[in-house]
């Protein structure tokens, strides 16, 4: 299996719970690598930006306006199959169908406010990585 990156982001819900430090655990237990992190007030033109593939969906607004509520945590995860396996942590995009144990199943309460995202595709992973960080904030590859 190839080791991959992956972008994960503790959503402003799950930042004001105090629940990082919890999920950060989770993506350790796993076997995830936190190779980056930093913590953001995003605005709303890069909130935009970010979730621009959604542009068309009737909740795009809502998101946008969610997710800069508050502060949130980005990270990059690196392992084996980090992006499937960081998508298995957290559960399904609607909490009520979250398979019991994952990240969204314990920590969020609605699909729009569904504490963490994760990238879904090895393109979409690069593009949401160099999003957030420069390639001299990343920890250099080991393997
Ligand atoms: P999506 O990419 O479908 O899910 P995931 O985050 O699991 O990859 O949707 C992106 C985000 O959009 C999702 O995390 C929360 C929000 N969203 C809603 O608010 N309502 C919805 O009906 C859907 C499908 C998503």
């Amino acid at each position: 299996m190839a080791v991959e990156r992956t972008l994960s982001i503790i959503k402003p819900d799950a930042v004001a719970k105090n629940v990082i430090g919890e999920i950060y655990s989770r993506f350790e237990k796993e076997g995830l690598k936190i190779v980056a992190a930093k913590m953001l007030h995003l605005s709303r033109a890069q909130a935009e930006e970010f979730y621009a593939v959604h542009k068309a969906r009737p909740f795009f607004n809502d998101l946008v306006s969610f997710m800069i509520t508050g502060p949130v945590m980005a990270q990059v995860l690196e392992g084996e199959n980090a992006i499937a396996k960081n998508r298995e942590i957290m559960g399904a995009t609607n909490p009520k169908e979250a398979a019991p144990g994952t990240i969204r199943a314990d920590f969020a309460v609605s699909i729009d406010e569904n504490a963490v995202h994760g990238s879904d595709g090895p393109e979409t992973a690069a593009q949401e990585i160099a999003f957030f960080f420069k390639e001299n904030e990343l920890c250099p590859r080991t393997r």
